[in-house]
């Protein structure tokens, strides 16, 4: 298929491109480089320079003629979308609308968008599947959920098929090494506990040790980059072949500490990694996982590198090699 990456100069969706190359599909990335670097860019790759938030650009790209899009590009930070709602606005819900009237215009069929655990809020109970209920605590989880709604219209006017992939926590980098780019100022917490391995940064500040969990300290489900790549190439098979979109989520299914994360990294990177206990920060659960037995059921989806000694080991690999990115 000829696949359009939205996005697909980021952290996740460079991986999304190798992963569609492999898989045997054109792609062509689309991309305003706003967090996106050029150097992410996978070869093999063709690029186009644009915004979302401009129609022209948007809709110049699908007019080349495209069979699907994977959606990656959005603003993530949970605090900022608390203090800068329109940009959010803007750029992730307005960006969508502009990417979707531009699929019906030019008659692409299907998208994959990347959701995230973030729609749900709150946990009512773990492991958490599909149906829990979706009461964001951010703008950020709000734009998501409200953009699973329009591709729910979308489908049943136009005919646009989606699948809405629900990331829990993202991590890892590519295991065979070819994509090294490092996000500027990361606000999550494996990066940051690279930076302090790598001596950029002083200490980790853990957020709360007075939680209701084994060591007290928020256990998080934490998916690696490379197993969440894969599963866009397998929605994207199962939503063209099948006509029929999906929703699900996407976890490893594992629960880790704050504690047991740092644990590790010290063992594996030899660091000494300095954290002290602070404050909880304001808005986190105390335990999110998913079950991800929707995505196994429909997309045979099985994780492969999202235990914890890959997730950090895969990660240390680029970050002992790389230099401080320019914030
Ligand atoms: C993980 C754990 C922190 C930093 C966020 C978004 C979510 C999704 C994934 C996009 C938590 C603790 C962190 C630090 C710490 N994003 N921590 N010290 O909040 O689970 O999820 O990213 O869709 O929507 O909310 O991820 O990496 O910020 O935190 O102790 O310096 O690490 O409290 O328990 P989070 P995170």
């Amino acid at each position: 298929m000829k696949v359009l990456v939205i996005g697909g100069a980021g952290y996740i969706g460079s991986h999304v491109v190798k992963a569609l190359l492999s898989a045997g599909h054109a792609v062509t990335v689309f991309d305003n480089l706003s967090s996106g670097q050029l150097g992410n860019l996978f070869p093999g790759a063709g690029f186009i320079a644009g915004d979302i938030r401009h129609p022209d650009d948007i809709n110049g790209a699908f007019a080349k003629g495209f069979d699907a899009c994977v959606h990656l590009a959005a603003f993530k930070a949970v605090g900022e979308s608390m203090s800068e709602p329109e940009k959010y606005s803007v750029n992730n819900i307005t960006g969508t609308l502009n990417i979707l009237n531009a699929m019906s215009a030019n008659g692409c069929k299907n998208i994959v968008f990347s959701s995230s655990a973030a729609t749900f809020g709150q946990p009512e109970y773990v492991p958490m599947d599909e149906k829990h209920p979706t009461n964001p605590e951010s703008y950020y989880g709000f734009t998501k959920l409200e953009i699973e709604r329009f591709l729910k219209w979308y489908d049943v006017i136009r005919g646009i098929k989606f699948a809405a992939l629900r990331y829990f926590n993202a991590a890892g980098y590519d295991p065979s090494g070819e994509i090294t780019g490092l996000e500027r100022n990361p606000q999550n917490l494996l990066p940051i506990i690279m930076e302090v391995a790598a001596g950029w940064r002083k200490e980790l500040q853990i957020f709360g040790q007075d939680y209701d969990t084994r060591d007290g300290t928020c256990i998080r489900d934490y998916v690696h980059v490379s197993d969440l790549a894969v599963a866009h190439v397998k929605a994207l098979e199962y939503i063209s072949s099948r006509k029929e979109s999906l929703t699900v989520n996407l976890g490893s299914e594992t629960g880790v500490s704050v504690t047991e994360m740092v644990e590790a990294a010290r063992k594996i990177t030899g660091k000494e990694i300095p954290a002290k206990y602070v404050g909880r920060r304001p808005g986190d659960a105390s335990a999110l996982y998913a079950t991800s037995a929707l995505a196994k059921e429909k997309i045979e989806w099985n994780p492969r590198y999202s235990d914890v000694d890959t997730l950090i080991s895969s990660t240390w690999a680029v970050y002992k090699n790389a230099k401080a990115p320019k914030v």
